[in-house]
């Protein structure tokens, strides 16, 4: 099953880019920028990330940030995840950036968005790999920090296809921006939101009911309202789930605990996602594998999981009907 899973066409929905900041590139930019790190060196950094919730996490994945300066390292962060995605057989990425996170530290907002979009395009040139970018709002600030930040990003809208809704889920709920929300809708921009992660189920219907939002990151919560995933069936809202996210973060215990398999079996639209690899210990093929290793599935139920991300996807029908054939092709080929 190794070998299938690793050579399966992916289609990846949930990733921060900031989250894909590996260790030794952390070093090599602090060491570029001048800046300080409480850290001597790439292990002690590893050794850092015991997490016991989301919130323990956001601390340092915040301060990892830190190091990213100049256009360049957006580049450099960017086009080192796009190596990671062409070895795991992603041939189609939506990635999320958090501008607060960069402008709260007075980098431009130009800075960031055409660092990241400069090597999305050479990802498509050079890889092959097709992308999308998707920019999120931190719920842990005010309603009125994410309206200036949509009025920066309305000079972008040609690189930018949609927004997001990350960070601290309880105590922020979807309610608190749903004035911003409608104003993106109204802009022209796709929603889509952080919800049931360590928030209630009801998160998961606001986000739908208030936010516009076209699927859910996570929610794997959902489970706790009957009426909610037969909602999530019939209409095939997708949901962006993250097993090694939520094994780091302790939303399941253990991966025989995780839920992703039993939606996929009642028929929800499920996709596996990588999140934040270099902090939660994997990419794309590591978060297959250690779903398939801990819940036994046919090549068949494996490969649904990359079906059900390109119907979920941001691109054209054409595409999705073209990444399709692939995937099927793939299976297909394999049982020959
Ligand atoms: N949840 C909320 N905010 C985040 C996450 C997450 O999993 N990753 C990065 N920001
Ligand atoms: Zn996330």
């Amino acid at each position: 099953m190794t070998s299938f899973i690793t050579g399966l066409p992916k289609v990846e929905l949930h990733l921060h880019i900031e989250g894909s900041l590996e260790p030794e590139l952390m070093f090599a930019l602090a060491e570029r920028n001048k800046i300080a790190i409480p850290f001597n060196s790439p292990d002690e950094v590893r050794a850092a990330y015991q997490f016991h919730n989301l919130q323990s996490f956001l601390d340092i994945y915040y301060q990892g940030a830190n190091v990213l300066i100049h256009e360049q390292d957006f580049y450099d962060l960017t086009w080192a995840y796009l190596l990671r995605c062409k070895a795991d057989h992603v041939v189609h990425t939506e990635i999320f950036f958090d501008p607060q996170t960069h402008t709260e530290r007075g980098i431009a907002f130009e800075t960031v968005v055409n660092g990241i979009h400069r090597a999305l395009e050479q990802g498509r040139k050079m890889l092959g790999i097709s992308s999308q970018l998707i920019m999120c709002f931190l719920r842990h600030l005010d309603q009125e920090s994410a309206f200036v930040t949509l009025n920066q990003a309305l000079a972008h809208k040609d690189k930018i296809v949609g927004v997001g809704l990350d960070s601290s889920e309880l105590g922020n709920p979807p309610e608190k921006f749903k004035a911003v929300f409608q104003q993106a809708l109204a802009e022209g921009f796709l929603t889509v939101a952080h919800a049931g992660e360590e928030g209630p189920s009801e998160n998961i219907t606001h986000t739908l009911d208030l936010l516009g939002a076209t699927r859910v990151d996570h929610g794997v919560r959902c489970v706790d309202d009957a009426v909610l995933v037969e909602r999530l069936v019939q209409a095939q809202v997708p949901l962006t789930v993250c097993p090694l996210s939520n094994l780091k973060l302790k939303v399941f215990e253990d991966m025989k605990d995780h839920n992703i398999v039993d939606l996929l079996r009642k028929g929800l639209c499920v996709t596996i996602n990588s999140d934040d690899p270099a902090y939660f210990g994997g990419y794309m093929t590591a978060n297959f594998q250690a779903v398939a290793d801990a819940h036994p599935m046919t090549q068949e139920e494996i490969a649904q999981f990359t079906l059900n991300a390109i119907q979920a996807s941001f691109i054209s029908v054409e595409e999705k009907q073209r990444l399709t054939r692939m995937t099927r092709d793939y299976l297909d080929n394999y049982q020959a």
